[in-house]
C-alpha cells in the first residue's frame, strides 16, 4: 500500500480531495470525472505466468486504456514485473492485484460473481458468444505454453479469438487488447452506460488519481490535515 492509500484510509477520500482539489485546473478535474465515468469494473484481466516484462507492461496499457479498473497478475515460474517504459506509468491508474497461482485468483473472483474464462486459440467458443450478463475475468496464458493445466481446471469456460490466416496464435498482448476491447463494448451494451464504479469506490479512486497527479501530494495533505487539526488558541 502507498503512503497516499495509507492516507486516504485514514481521513477518507473527501478530505484527501479537499486537500488536493485547489491546486488542480478544472480540466484536470473534469477529465478526472470523465474517466471515473467510464470506468468498468466488472471486466477484469489475469494474466497466467507471463515472463515478458514487455508483454506484461503492454496488457497493462491495454487495459487501463480500454476503462478497466483490475488487473491480476498470477505468478507461476515467473515473477510478474512491470515495464514502466511501456506502461508510461498508467499502471499507477488501476488495481495491480499479485496472486502466486490462478486457482485462488479464480476463486477469489468466483465467490465476487465472476464467471472466469480461459483464453484459448482452439477454443470452441468464440469472443461472441460467451454471456456478457454477468461480471467476467479473462485470463490471458504464458507467451509459450498458453494457459496451464491447472488454469484451465480452475476456469468456467475457454473463449477465442477467430483467426482466418496461416498464423497459430496471437502474441500474448494483443491478444489481451483484441479480446478486452471487445468484451468492454459488449459489457458497456448490457449495462446501458459505459462505467459501473460503485459509489465509494468511485471516492476512494477519485482522491488516489489526485494524488497521482501533484508532486509532494503527501506533504500537502498532512499539511491541510495539521491546519484543520491545529488547537485553537484563545487571545
Ligand atoms: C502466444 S499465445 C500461446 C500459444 C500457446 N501455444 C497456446 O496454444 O495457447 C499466448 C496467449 O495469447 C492468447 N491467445 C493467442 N491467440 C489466441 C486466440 N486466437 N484466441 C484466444 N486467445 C489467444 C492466449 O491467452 C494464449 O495463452
Amino acid at each position: 500500500m502507498t503512503d497516499l492509500d495509507r492516507l486516504i484510509d485514514l481521513h477518507g477520500p473527501a478530505l484527501i480531495c479537499d486537500a488536493l482539489r485547489p491546486l488542480m485546473t478544472e480540466q484536470r478535474l473534469a477529465r478526472i470525472e470523465q474517466v471515473l465515468d467510464a470506468r468498468l469494473t466488472s471486466l477484469v484481466t489475469i494474466v497466467e505466468d507471463l515472463y515478458d516484462p514487455h508483454n506484461g507492461a503492454a496488457a497493462i496499457r491495454s487495459t487501463e486504456a480500454l476503462g478497466l479498473q483490475d488487473f491480476h497478475a498470477c505468478e507461476g515460474v515467473h515473477r510478474f514485473a512491470v515495464n514502466d517504459g511501456v506502461t508510461k506509468g498508467c499502471h499507477r491508474w488501476l488495481d495491480l492485484h499479485r496472486w502466486p497461482a490462478l486457482p485462488p485468483c479464480a476463486d477469489a473472483l468466483r465467490a465476487r460473481g465472476f464467471k472466469v474464462y480461459a483464453t484459448a486459440p482452439d477454443a470452441p467458443v468464440d469472443l461472441d458468444h460467451i454471456d456478457v450478463s454477468a461480471p467476467i475475468a479473462v485470463v490471458f496464458g504464458n507467451e509459450h505454453a498458453g494457459v496451464s493445466d491447472a488454469g484451465f481446471a480452475a476456469c468456467d469456460g475457454t473463449v477465442s479469438i477467430p483467426m482466418f490466416g496461416f498464423t497459430e496464435s496471437f502474441n500474448l498482448s494483443v491478444s489481451v487488447a483484441l479480446v478486452m476491447s471487445r468484451l468492454a463494448a459488449r459489457r458497456r451494451e448490457v449495462l446501458g452506460r459505459r462505467g459501473d464504479l460503485p459509489d465509494e469506490r468511485r471516492d476512494r479512486l477519485r482522491a488516489r488519481w489526485y494524488g497521482l497527479g501533484i508532486r509532494g501530494a503527501v506533504g500537502v495533505i498532512e499539511r491541510h490535515v495539521s491546519a484543520g487539526t491545529r488547537p485553537v488558541v484563545a487571545p
